[in-house]
């Protein structure tokens, strides 16, 4: 047994173990065995000198040979892994075109947000901004601040959740009123709006225990009920027709002074009369008034030096009139039969 017995074993191990390996991993560690620094092939090259200088040459041809034989063999199993590797990713990425597409269904906007981004456009047109207030919301701000105090008869108007003695869900969407003027801390003008989900323990035809409102609030020096008039018109003319009229009907709530009820001519007969309207030619739509001076002076501002309107509608109502529905209930039942009519 010689060096050339050895490198003969060697070279046949190599061959095996190269033509065995499944991974790069294992054709590196064949690579460091046989060709590395201190692999076996390798150092029967560096041991050429030990045998008898007749049989050196021959010892080293056969030994670069088959460090050259072992050289070419990894490259070449490294290329037969290389294939391998892409066609299982192509084959895991293929596309079956002859497949049908998946179906995505259209939605569209739901009625009550469309009438709502309406009303929010209109105002925001004549200088309004949004503002917000939580749900949950406390007594002192859905009823105390807004001329409402506990054991109001007044407070029968709003059939209310309440939470305990101080915490109820908002009736309305009036105490953002409050809230907006505290926010601005005496500074004019106060012009906002703030639509938002209010609650009241009803539930039947036209009335809905969660609905929404919407709220308009503006605040400055010399306000008056002209200016409420022109608001409402414009908005009522742009919710639903430029030839639509409105008219104002005095009413009572506790936060304005004096109060009113907005109607509009009747959207369906124009004005003339019909199932609608029952037969009176005009449609409610909102709540409005002159900003009573307790509440001014609740949100900060002195009532001898400014005044302010308000006006609070329902969206729900506003749609149901829009769309001609006559359950609003189906604003808020979900099906999507109903919903892609509109
Ligand atoms: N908050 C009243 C309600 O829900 C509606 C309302 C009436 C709001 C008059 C107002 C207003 O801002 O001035 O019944």
């Amino acid at each position: 047994m010689g060096l050339r017995d050895d490198l003969q074993s060697y070279l046949e191990q190599a061959r095996s173990g190269i033509a065995a390996a499944s991974s790069v991993a294992e054709v590196d560690d064949a690579r460091i065995k046989y060709l590395g620094k201190k692999g076996l092939i390798s150092t029967v090259l560096r041991r050429v000198g030990e045998v008898p200088p007749p049989d050196r040459p021959a010892l080293g041809k056969a030994a670069n040979d088959a460090r050259n034989e072992v050289e070419a063999a990894i490259a070449e199993k490294l290329q037969v892994l290389a294939k391998a590797a892409q066609r299982a990713a192509l084959e895991r990425e293929r596309v079956d075109v002859t497949l049908p597409g998946r179906l995505f269904l259209r939605g569209n906007k739901h009625i009550l947000q469309k009438v709502y981004d309406e009303a929010q456009r209109i105002f925001l047109g004549m200088g309004f901004e949004v503002a917000e207030g939580p749900e949950v919301e406390f007594d002192y701000y859905n009823f105390v601040a807004l001329n409402i105090p506990k054991d109001h008869p007044a407070r029968d108007m709003q059939a209310t959740f309440y939470f305990d003695d101080d915490t109820v869900l908002r009736t309305h969407t009036s105490p953002v009123q409050i809230r907006s003027m505290l926010s601005k801390r005496g500074s004019l003008p106060v012009r906002i709006i703030s639509p938002g989900f209010t609650y009241r323990r009803d539930s039947d035809q036209t009335h809905s225990p969660m609905f929404v409102q919407f709220e308009a609030l503006a605040v400055d020096v010399g306000v008056t009920l002209g200016d409420l008039k022109g608001t409402v018109e414009q908005f009522a003319k742009q919710m639903f027709d430029q030839s639509v009229k409105i008219r104002l009907r005095p009413s009572y709530f506790p936060f304005t002074e004096p109060s009113a009820e907005v109607d509009v001519s009747c959207t369906v007969c124009g004005g003339k009369g019909c199932r609608t309207c029952k037969g009176t030619g005009w449609l409610e739509i909102l709540g409005s008034g002159m900003v009573h001076p307790t509440v001014l002076r609740n949100g900060g501002y002195d009532p001898s030096k400014v005044t302010g309107f308000a006006l609070g509608m329902g969206i729900d109502r506003v749609t149901m009139l829009k769309y001609g529905l006559d359950d609003i209930r189906t604003i808020y039942s979900n099906d999507v039969r109903f919903l892609r009519q509109f």
